[in-house]
């Protein structure tokens, strides 16, 4: 009896270990790319954070000496750019880019696919947002982009390039970063999060979680195994055996045992009974 049960709840415990593990699993996917999204959000917000602290206080500093020289420092987007690039180095599996389509700075030109990101916004110009994976060769990364877009501040310098400061033209020429329009979506900037350190985490607590399960599942096994070798096995046998030696009218035969579950006791006090009305009745044949 007891292989039957363990072989039933073995199976049940298999099939509800495979449930949770897919439920586990895919819930821990959802939150490591909610995790991911997040990091690559506050990450474009930190790049718009230093862009007005450029803006606001360093561009008026340097003001003056943009009169001789042309100093990309006061520019807000070189600054968030020369940011990350700094971060980068410490962790290289995290990038940002300004991919532009016509750039002023030849690095901040758009790849293909950043190029298409671009075109979407380009086309779409209600999309605030853009999302995705990617394989890299750092492995698995998750993409969030948002659109770069002109304003009348911008054309001062991107406009034509007889608008813009002779000392920006002598540093960087007067093909690459004008003609743009205001309010055209001339580029994105692209955060590129690796899932790496999330996958790592979520991997972990999936092990944990299902571990832990295990574990208890294990000790329902032990527990209803002892239970029922207690209450019903251990007692059925006594009373199987005592039943054997009284039909085989060993009159010295023990009592039929009181231990065990409430309706093996009971079975046994059905016993008792009827062993001494049998013999009652074999002492009325016999006398
Ligand atoms: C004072 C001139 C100036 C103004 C004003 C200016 N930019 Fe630029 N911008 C530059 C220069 C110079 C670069 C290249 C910096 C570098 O070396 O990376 C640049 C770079 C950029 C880049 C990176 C891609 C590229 O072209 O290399 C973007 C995007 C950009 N600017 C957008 C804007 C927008 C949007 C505005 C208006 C809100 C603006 N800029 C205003 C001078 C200017």
């Amino acid at each position: 009896m007891l292989l039957r049960i363990n072989l039933i709840l073995l199976v049940a415990f298999a099939l509800g270990m495979v449930a949770i593990s897919l439920i586990v699993t895919s819930t821990l996917q959802e939150n490591a790319t909610r995790e991911v999204l997040a990091q690559a959000g506050l990450m474009l917000d930190s790049a718009a954070a230093i862009r007005s602290y450029t803006e606001t206080e360093i561009d008026p500093l340097l003001d003056d000496k943009m009169a001789t020289a042309f100093r990309p420092q006061s520019v807000p987007f070189y600054a968030a750019t020369q940011n990350f690039l700094t971060l980068h180095k410490e962790h290289p599996d995290y990038s940002y880019k300004e991919a532009t389509l016509n750039p002023t700075n030849p690095r901040d030109r758009a790849t293909d696919w950043e190029a298409d990101i671009v075109q979407r916004f380009r086309n779409d110009t209600t999309t605030r947002e853009v999302s995705g994976t990617r394989d890299t060769p750092m492995g698995k990364a998750l993409y969030l982009a948002r659109p770069i877009r002109v304003d009348a501040g911008c054309l001062g310098c991107h406009s034509l390039p007889s608008a813009a400061p002779a000392t920006m033209l002598a540093r960087y020429g007067n093909e690459h970063g004008f003609g743009w329009q205001p309010n055209e979506v001339v580029g994105a900037q692209v955060i590129s999060v690796p899932f790496a350190s999330a996958e790592a985490n979520a991997a972990r607590v999936r092990r944990e979680v299902l571990t832990a399960i295990a574990a208890m599942l294990v000790s329902v096994l032990l527990v209803v195994n002892a239970s029922i070798y207690v209450l019903v096995i251990r007692p059925v046998r006594r009373i199987a055996r005592i039943a054997d030696q009284v039909s085989l009218g060993d009159t010295a035969a023990a009592d039929f045992p009181r231990g065990g579950g409430p309706e093996v006791a009971a079975l046994s006090a059905a016993f008792n009974r009827m062993r001494k009305s049998l013999d009652k009745a074999l002492q009325m044949l016999g006398g």
